[in-house]
């Protein structure tokens, strides 16, 4: 099932989310419809809070990118209870867009290197360490769990200049490819 996807000014992307029980069923759908709605929205990760659900739970697919960087083909993981407990090495700038931000992309500083304890759907624990862009992205889809959007990275003045598009894409006034759901349409 393909959800609508929150956007900015929707208080589910400003909650902490709360682990899933390992008791919880609905687990594989709720994976599934993750990775469906993310790719109707030609997305590369997607979190729970997107889709409107406070659990910790995100999902990413990065073989889009594998055109140019091949070893990405295979990195499509469902990250269930992550866990950084590690972030190292140098903090680079690279441009992020997020599907619950349609239409803006800003520079965001990230730690090269991280270490994330996280399970998949069959409860398998994993603990591993990633790098580069993969860690980005897991760093980005990491903070929604935290309640924490890229755009609260940027400085005073860049927020300032970005006030109307936030406030634009809070009422729906933006065009997307996929269903959005905002909260003050
Ligand atoms: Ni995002």
């Amino acid at each position: 099932m393909i959800y609508p996807i929150t956007v900015y000014g929707d208080p589910i992307l400003r909650k902490v989310t709360t682990d899933i029980d390992q008791n919880y069923k609905g687990l594989e759908k709720l994976v599934e419809d993750m990775f469906e709605t993310m790719h109707n929205a030609e997305g590369v990760g997607l979190a729970a809070p997107q889709i409107g659900l406070s659990y910790r739970v995100f999902v990413v697919d990065l073989s889009p990118l594998s055109e140019e960087e091949p070893s990405l083909k295979d990195f499509v993981k469902a990250f269930i209870n992550p866990h950084i407990i590690e972030k190292e090495g140098n903090k680079v700038l690279m441009d992020e867009g997020c599907l619950s931000l349609p239409g803006l992309r800003e520079d965001v500083y990230r730690f090269d290197t991280i270490r994330i304890k996280y399970c998949d759907t069959n409860w398998q624990e994993f603990d591993e360490v990633f790098t580069g862009f993969i860690a980005r992205v897991l760093q980005h889809e990491y903070d929604h769990l935290n309640g924490i959007m890229f755009v609260d990275y940027c400085s005073p003045l860049k927020k300032r200049l970005l006030k109307g598009k936030l406030t634009d894409i809070s009422k729906g006034n933006v065009t997307t490819s996929y269903r959005i759901k905002a909260p003050k349409a």
